[in-house]
């Protein structure tokens, strides 16, 4: 009897310190003046690269509700800032290749929260849009279409891709995982998964 409790809280021990050092291992992500990304703080997202739209920010993409996560057509001071929440119970930086729900600093008229999530396919392009709006348990458990992960470029410090692939709240799903890009439709900007923009934040 003794030596099983002892198993068991060892096993809940070495699990934790196992956790701990897991998240310890992933690198903060930073913004463009080389700091690490806090929760909770406004950051604007924007491409890395010119000509290839603005700041990111809310589209009507259809006169009606939701808004979709999607670009300003052109670099400017347009846009919305973002807020990151990890998922990771207690942390307070945005780390690489850990989920997190990301939300936008803004109000709208829809009664949709404001935070990301993998919406519906679009027809013509196959390709699953980024909409706003609470996850419901939509066809899997739990609210995985609002988790988000931040991963870096290879060989070019700063700039990252932003992907859908969240294991960490369910490690033995197999998700669809995909990178989101830009996905142009009646001249409006929106993004998508299975593409690739590559992007930088900026502190708000
Ligand atoms: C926009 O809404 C109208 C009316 O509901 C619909 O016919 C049209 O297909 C929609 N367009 C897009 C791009 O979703
Ligand atoms: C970008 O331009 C298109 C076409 O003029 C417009 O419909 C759309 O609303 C613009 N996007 C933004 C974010 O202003």
């Amino acid at each position: 009897m003794m030596s099983m409790k002892f198993t068991a809280s060892l096993s809940c021990c070495v699990w934790l310190v196992m956790a701990v050092a897991t998240a310890a291992q992933n690198a903060p992500v930073l913004d463009t003046s080389g700091k690490a990304l806090q929760s909770g703080v406004d950051y604007y997202i924007k491409p890395a690269v010119t000509d290839s739209g603005g700041r990111f920010t809310l589209i009507d993409r259809n006169d009606s509700c939701p808004f979709y996560v999607g670009q300003e057509n052109t670099s400017g001071p347009e846009g919305f800032p973002v807020t990151f929440a990890p998922f990771a119970e207690g942390e307070t930086v945005v780390r690489e290749s850990r989920d997190q729900k990301i939300t936008f600093s803004a109000l709208t008229i829809c009664v949709q929260s404001t935070a990301w999530k993998v919406g519906e396919t679009d027809s013509e392009t196959q390709r699953r849009l980024i909409v706003t709006g609470d996850d419901q348990n939509e066809g899997i458990s739990g609210p995985a279409r609002n988790y988000f992960r931040i991963n870096k470029q290879a060989d070019h410090d700063g700039i990252y891709n932003l992907q859908w692939c969240p294991t960490e709240l369910c490690e033995t799903c197999k998700f669809n995982c995909g990178v989101v890009g830009a996905l142009v439709e009646n001249d409006k900007r929106l993004m998508a998964l299975d593409g690739s923009i590559p992007v930088v934040f900026e502190r708000a």
